[in-house]
């Protein structure tokens, strides 16, 4: 009798876990080893937020969406953790692959660990240091609950002793996200396109912002002084800002409309994939509170300015093309102008950030699992 194929279950549920579980869904089903269940636990719904990712990035439909949408932080992981618990009593022999750092990520993990299901993280180890951050609590957990832990850069490798786990759980692998950019950058969208589609003509040169964490959109003086910082920027070149309905809301919401004029400050609204991985390539400069941005930023060598005080991706300062600035607008301004007059850091591609991770993750699991 042959073994009866382990079935994957992968758990997406925000923007940034789909390019993660795409090159990975695609290899387990290439393997012959695995049979994955893609699981969307809804906790992104809009069509701008979802659909369109799914089918830039040939994901197919999820075989099962647990439609949690959104709530308070311990309302969300609550009811994605209800909502799976009977799938996987209802799969045979399951395993479950989780992505990242959002409040999925920590719910599926939970579930599997307590009826003793294998847990595997992809991007595990990676530590801003900052407590106040969800995904900060997100990641140390998960990373406890897991017993394959598949890293991006060597230094989590160092966090992940610090807090116990055992070196031979971890698996340096590098960069899933990679793999997705590197084969779909030559399917970008034009900036032409993307501009034209929200009536605005495409300027020579441009710079893209995306700001989202609650701790850069939540307080409306630091919106609006992270505003005032890009439209001072924009005096200089258009900065095409592609709005989350978070931010969107919170914008509205303190009156900061006047900002989002259309000349220093392009809004668009949330970016597909394609359409993002066109806008970086040829920004002359990007500004992000994003985690993923500063990777792909820096495997497209455009320089990256990220509007935090800490981030969980060292590798991305270290090697990469990124510079943290923060929130002070000097700063911002100061360092936007540097990157203008040389053309800022040009970096180097991170190891194993070549397009074969997700490779050596299935490889990985054939040998362990
Ligand atoms: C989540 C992740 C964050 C990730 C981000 C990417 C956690 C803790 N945070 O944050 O790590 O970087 O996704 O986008 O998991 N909303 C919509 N439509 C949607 C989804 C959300 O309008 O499809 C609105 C909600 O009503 C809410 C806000 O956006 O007002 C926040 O959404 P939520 O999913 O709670 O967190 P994100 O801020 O997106």
């Amino acid at each position: 009798m042959p073994k009866s194929l382990r079935n994957v279950l992968c758990i997406v549920g925000a923007r940034p876990n789909y390019m993660k579980v795409a090159p990975i869904h695609a290899a387990l089903a290439a393997s012959g080893s695995f049979r994955p269940v893609l699981i969307h636990t809804g906790q992104h719904y809009d069509t701008e937020m979802n659909d369109a990712f799914f089918r830039e990035l040939g994901l197919p439909a999820p075989d099962l969406n647990l439609e949690v949408g959104s709530g308070s932080h311990a309302v969300q992981t609550a009811e994605v953790m209800r909502r799976f618990e009977p799938i996987v009593d209802q799969t045979a022999n399951p395993v479950v692959l989780v992505v990242g750092d959002v409040n999925s990520t920590l719910a599926c993990a939970l579930v599997a660990v307590k009826k003793s299901i294998p847990v595997l993280h992809v991007e595990a180890g990676l530590r801003s240091g900052d407590r106040t951050m969800p995904e900060e609590i997100n990641r140390i957990l998960t990373d406890q609950m897991s017993d394959m832990l598949f890293t991006t850069e060597r230094s989590a490798l160092d966090n992940l002793i610090r807090e116990g786990i055992a070196a031979a759980r971890v698996h340096f692998v590098g960069n899933v996200m990679i793999d997705s950019l590197r084969a779909n950058l030559p399917r970008a969208v034009p900036p032409t396109q993307t501009l034209a589609v929200h009536g605005f003509a495409q300027p020579p040169a441009f710079a893209v912002a995306t700001l989202h964490r609650p701790a850069n959109v939540d307080d409306p003086d630091i919106l609006r002084r992270l505003l005032e910082s890009l439209h001072a920027i924009g005096q200089s070149l258009p900065v095409i800002l592609p709005l989350h309905p978070r931010t969107k809301g919170r914008v509205q919401a303190a009156g900061l409309d006047h900002f989002l004029d259309g000349c220093a400050i392009l809004p668009l609204r949330p970016a597909s994939y394609l359409t993002m991985l066109g806008l970086m390539a040829q920004a002359r400069l990007v500004l992000t509170d994003s985690g993923g941005i500063q990777e792909e930023t820096t495997a497209l060598g455009v320089p990256c300015l990220t509007l935090r005080d800490n981030t969980e991706r060292p590798v991305t300062i270290s090697e990469g093309t990124n510079t943290l600035v923060g929130r002070d607008p000097d700063a911002i301004l100061t360092a936007a102008r540097n990157i203008l007059e040389t053309g800022g850091k040009r970096g180097r591609i991170p190891e194993f950030w070549d397009g074969r991770a997700s490779d050596r993750i299935v490889a990985t699991m054939i040998q362990a699992l």
